[in-house]
């Protein structure tokens, strides 16, 4: 019997711009594996910050890049990251983490740590009996999973990714990490070509996954 197809589904934008909201309703509707990379990212700033590794000491971040050994738990619908057998906490969402991430992010060896990595949750999501999966990040439609079956560019003004971040109480510089981010010259952030671009500034989170969820289940339809 064919192995049925198992659908990738890649979520890119910048800080607030609705990836998490969206994505989570799109792993729920339509059963797939919901993966936010930018945990990721944040777990592995909070620990080389915790080591006291500094983003300026190449060959200290290489050395624990080598050391930390990274596996995978599913919570729910979404595949968390462990290190060293365990799943960071809230810290990935303090301000110390908010002002350092983008830093860790912009070098290429830990980003090339993640690659393999992440394409790997596909097969960890098939195991799972999942349809397919949802990964949401900065560089998922343009680096990790370029063919994806739908690639989806969110952005809206930082004005109101501010009033967004501030409502849930959390300091956030999001231009400053945008800024980094779309300049880095590794997999910056950037709306890949193909990509559906959807400004999400002045339309309702509902209205979004809608035309999300709509452009998702013409994949799925049978042909
Ligand atoms: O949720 P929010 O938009 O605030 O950020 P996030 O998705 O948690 O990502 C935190 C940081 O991780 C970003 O500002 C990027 O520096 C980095 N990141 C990345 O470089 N590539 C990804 N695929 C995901 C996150």
């Amino acid at each position: 019997m064919a192995t049925p197809p198992f659908l990738i589904v890649a979520i890119d934008g910048g800080a607030a711009s609705g990836k998490s909201s969206s994505s989570r309703t799109l792993s729920e509707r339509f059963h797939l594996l919901h993966v936010d990379t930018g945990s990721f990212y944040r777990a592995i700033t909070a620990e080389m910050l915790r080591r006291g590794v500094g983003a300026g000491d190449l060959p200290a971040v290489r050395q624990t890049l080598a050391e930390l050994r990274f596996g995978t738990r599913l919570t729910g619908r979404s595949a968390e990251m462990e290190i060293d057998g365990r799943v960071a906490g809230d810290e990935i969402r303090s301000r110390e983490v908010n002002d350092h991430v983008s830093h860790y992010a912009a070098i290429p060896d830990l980003r090339a740590a993640l690659v393999s990595y992440q394409r790997g949750l596909a097969d960890f999501g098939r195991a799972h009996g999942f349809r397919g999966l949802v990964m949401e990040g900065r560089d998922i439609g343009s680096a990790i999973f370029p063919d994806a079956d739908c690639r989806f560019f969110l952005h809206a003004e930082a004005g109101e990714r501010e009033r967004r971040r501030a409502g849930q109480g959390l300091h956030d510089q999001i231009r400053e990490r945008d800024r980094i981010d779309s300049s880095r010259k590794t997999s910056p952030l950037t709306c890949p070509s193909g990509a559906v671009s959807i400004d999400t500034t002045h339309v309702s989170l509902d209205q979004v996954v809608e035309q999300m969820a709509a452009a998702v289940a013409a994949q799925l339809a049978p042909a």
